[in-house]
């Protein structure tokens, strides 16, 4: 098969590296891809949302399946542009309908639909400009804190937790009156703040069947024992082992089942992947969003662990067969640690020359390019999160140590990572 890769992430490199081991691989195009992608498939020259490119791509390239790494040329409707289009037949698509990834491109809309299928989530209310009123005496009659959503995407960056009423009106008028995040905030979603453990749980799914893939955990704030501002995330670990049978038994029942159920009943097109960003409270799960993709670096944890045939699973999805596939997990211990440039997740540099890559040992670790780009047969900074390592372990700690060994032999200007990544499990 000729395959199509739409991203230029971690997420993207262990996509790409999974997809390459298979042997219904014939050959990998990644586009635009990152050093790490180069290394397994040709990288192209354009961006996730060149629809025009995409498409001349698919054609040009004789591509089988096109698999979308990132949400937002899902969130405006590249799956249903390629498959809208006579000239594009027979293409498989991983990737949901433009209508499909309102789950993640709409907090709104992902909150109804959540209602609606009686997916445990906060308690929450909508607002837009017509009724900022209301909005303003929700806040008011709100415990506290209270979370503020803007509807739509805005980079990770959307989400509020106020601690009291000022900062909460304030940001409330910033988002509505000011689009504070464009039109992203034109609407936004007031809820019940939760208190509890975040874990991720992942599916693959073809509209009617799904498999359940490895949860993981991520650490979102820059700083040791999560401190300082979010990032895309600094690290992850799998599996998580406060997801025990019985937990995750509950999440398929209350959360996943009734999910897909709900995109049947909707008439929502959907083969991919659905993010499910939960928190434990007490011993029960609860939404606090759906994304229409893999998580980074999530991914770089959960694909490394997952024994099957990626493209043999991408390739069911598209066409409905789901229910032939039986996952297979790697038992051990997964963790990736991700090396940031100095400044990120605030404004950084690019361009730095990174030295040591081919100092990993490589029968331990396995090196995840992010923000990479090469130039003059050198590799590069080219982002915020620039690589990643990921490696096994009877124990996260074990795992978390051989990372940090790894990333001993790496080096850039300003280049810094966590050191405490499954620090709570130790
Ligand atoms: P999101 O951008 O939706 O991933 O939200 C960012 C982060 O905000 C999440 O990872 C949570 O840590 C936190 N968060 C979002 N919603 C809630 C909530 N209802 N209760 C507590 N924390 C929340
Ligand atoms: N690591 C969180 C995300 O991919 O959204």
């Amino acid at each position: 098969m000729r395959i199509l890769l739409l991203g230029a992430g971690g997420r993207e490199h262990a996509f790409a590296w999974k997809i390459s081991q298979s042997p219904l691989c014939e050959k990998l195009f990644i586009a635009p891809g990152n050093a790490g992608t180069s290394q397994h498939g040709i990288n192209l020259n354009f961006g996730v949302n060149d629809f025009d490119a995409i498409k001349k791509c698919c054609i040009d390239e004789k591509i089988d399946l096109v698999l979308v790494g990132p949400e937002e040329p899902l969130v405006k409707g590249i799956t249903d542009f390629l498959i809208g289009d006579p000239q594009l037949n027979d293409l498989d698509i991983i990737g949901p309908s433009k209508n499909g990834a309102q789950l993640e491109g709409s907090k709104a809309f992902a909150k109804a639909f959540m209602k609606k299928y009686q997916v445990p989530t906060a308690a929450y209310g909508e607002f837009t400009l017509e009724n900022y009123r209301d909005g303003v005496d929700y806040i008011n009659k709100h415990g506290l804190p209270v979370v503020l959503k803007a509807d739509g995407l805005a980079a990770g960056k959307g989400v509020v937790i106020c601690e009291n009423y000022i900062e909460a009106l304030a940001e409330f008028e910033l988002m509505i009156q000011r689009a504070k995040f464009g039109d992203a905030s034109k609407k936004v979603v007031i809820e019940e703040f939760l208190q509890g453990i975040e874990l991720s749980v992942f599916v693959l799914t073809d509209g009617k069947n799904y498999v359940l893939l490895p949860e993981a955990k991520d650490y979102k704030r820059v700083g040791e024992e999560d401190t300082g501002p979010n990032t895309g995330g600094m690290g992850a670990v799998s599996p998580v082992p406060f997801a025990d049978e019985v937990f995750l038994k509950n999440v398929e029942e209350k959360v996943i089942k009734p999910t897909i159920e709900g995109l049947k009943a909707e008439g929502l097109e959907y083969r991919g992947f659905i993010f499910f960003g939960l928190i434990k409270v007490g011993d029960d799960p609860y939404v606090i969003e759906y994304n229409c993709r893999m998580g980074d670096p999530e991914t770089e944890v959960v694909i490394p662990r997952l024994k099957n045939d990626f493209l043999e699973m991408l390739v069911a999805a598209s066409r409905q067969e789901l229910h032939k596939i039986k996952i297979e997990e790697d038992q051990r211990f997964a963790c990736t640690v991700m090396a940031v440039s100095g400044g990120y997740p605030g404004d950084y540099e690019k361009g730095y020359v990174i030295h040591g890559i081919d100092k990993v040992d490589t029968s331990q670790s396995i090196l995840f390019h992010a923000g990479t780009a090469s130039q003059d047969e050198k590799t590069i900074t080219n982002g915020g999160r620039v690589l990643c390592i990921t490696s096994f372990g009877n124990s996260i700690f074990e795992a978390v140590e051989t990372s940090k060994e790894a990333l001993q032999h790496i080096s850039f200007t300003g280049m810094s990572y966590r050191r405490d990544i499954g620090y709570e499990f130790e």
